[in-house]
């Protein structure tokens, strides 16, 4: 019986990892240890998505907690480091750019246990995002590179990545998420918060370089107080940007705050919107999808493919900016089909598990 270990830490790893237990639940010689570093740890972060997803408990919880980038990710390399010397698998699974998915492909790479990192090759060229510096490092020291769109491999190539280490699956979040759309149509969340379809905005916000500082904070809300005079914006607030904005004393009153929404409630709610703000990564892609508009509230995006193939437009931060993007949305000028991008179809986890299991 050969050990894999999958490695999750943030609420974005769950959708993303869950397709591969479910897959390798179909292949009894192989014995999934699922870990959770704990990086999130709270109820609306974690633990309901889990249940949601109907992803099983993690086996581990390294209950790692919040802290600096260097602090956290110090103390997931010491835990994590203890599971691999007891477990000694075969292969560490990583997914996605947080903080935990390098200090998990790190560790493992360090005791020579191969690494298979999900969501390789993406590249926004700013090195100020956290999540950059953890994607560039963690596919520098993977065995396997498994891409969700054309422009990761072009980017690991010019890097240097062997060609033979790198595989186009697509993308496990959309697996995810077609596989749930049927249980998230039955979501009573616009009914619960009184929303009419198409009638409202979905707002998410949590970047350092949006909500840290006063002066980025106060730039978006004035595109914000101007766009919330034609239609009403929803925002399940991240703890982190509550947080900030209660600290710079930045008043968000005027949005239709709502806690961190559960996985259904939240992708219904997209659903049905007449378009999304966001400062995600997966959110880019989960509208395109679904065929909602997404103006990108960042001056970057590692995911051309969804501008390119999908409905999202990179405004970046200036009110002018988000204002004119707004002004075609509502002049219907944005792209409003559902994408079809390529092996975002929901197989990308099967394409996946095929490949590990016949290079082990
Ligand atoms: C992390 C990821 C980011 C991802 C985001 C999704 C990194 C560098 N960043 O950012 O890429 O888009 O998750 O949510 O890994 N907090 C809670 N409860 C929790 C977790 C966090 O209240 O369960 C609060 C804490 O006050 C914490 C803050 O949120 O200090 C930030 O959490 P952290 O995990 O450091 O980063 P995120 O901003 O969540």
């Amino acid at each position: 019986m050969k050990t894999w270990i999958i490695a999750v830490g943030a609420r974005p790893n769950y959708m993303k990892a869950g397709p591969l237990l479910k897959e390798l639940s179909n292949h009894p010689g192989i014995h999934p240890i699922l870990v959770h570093t704990g990086q999130h740890y709270s109820e609306e972060l974690s633990d309901v998505f889990f249940r949601e997803l109907r992803i099983p408990a993690p086996d581990i919880n390294l209950g790692v907690g919040p802290g600096s980038h260097a602090a956290q990710t110090a103390r997931v390399m010491k835990r994590f480091e203890e599971v691999l010397m007891k477990k000694k698998p075969q292969l560490v699974i990583v997914v996605g750019d947080v903080n935990s998915t390098l200090a998990c492909a790190l560790t493992a790479a360090k005791m020579h246990i191969k690494v298979a990192h999900v969501e390789a090759g993406l590249r926004s060229f700013d090195k100020t995002m956290p999540e950059e510096i953890n994607r560039k490092l963690t596919d520098m020291i993977s065995d396997f590179l498994f891409t969700t769109e054309p422009s990761a491999e072009t980017n690991l190539l010019k890097e240097g990545i062997d060609k033979n280490k790198i595989f186009f699956t697509g993308n496990t979040m959309i697996d995810t998420l077609l596989d749930n759309l049927d249980r998230a149509g039955k979501s009573q969340v616009l009914y619960r918060s009184n929303l009419g379809k198409k009638t409202f905005a979905v707002l998410t916000l949590h970047r350092p370089s949006n909500v840290d500082k006063k002066e980025d904070l106060l730039k978006i809300r004035e595109a914000l107080v101007k766009l919330s005079d034609y239609v009403k914006i929803v925002f399940p607030a991240h703890p982190r940007t509550i947080k900030q904005a209660l600290k710079m004393g930045v008043d968000l009153s005027f949005l239709t705050l709502a806690p961190p929404m559960n996985y259904l409630d939240f992708i219904h709610l997209v659903n049905h919107s007449r378009f999304v703000l966001t400062d995600s990564g997966g959110i880019q892609e989960e509208t395109s999808i679904l065929g909602v508009p997404c103006l990108t509230l960042r001056e970057n995006t590692e995911r051309p493919i969804t501008v390119e193939q999908g409905t999202n437009t990179v405004t970046g931060t200036s009110p002018q900016r988000i204002f004119e993007a707004f002004e075609q949305v509502l002049t219907h000028n944005t792209p409003t089909g559902k994408a079809n991008i390529k092996f975002w179809d929901g197989k990308a986890a099967r394409r996946i598990i095929k490949i590990l299991k016949e290079a082990l």
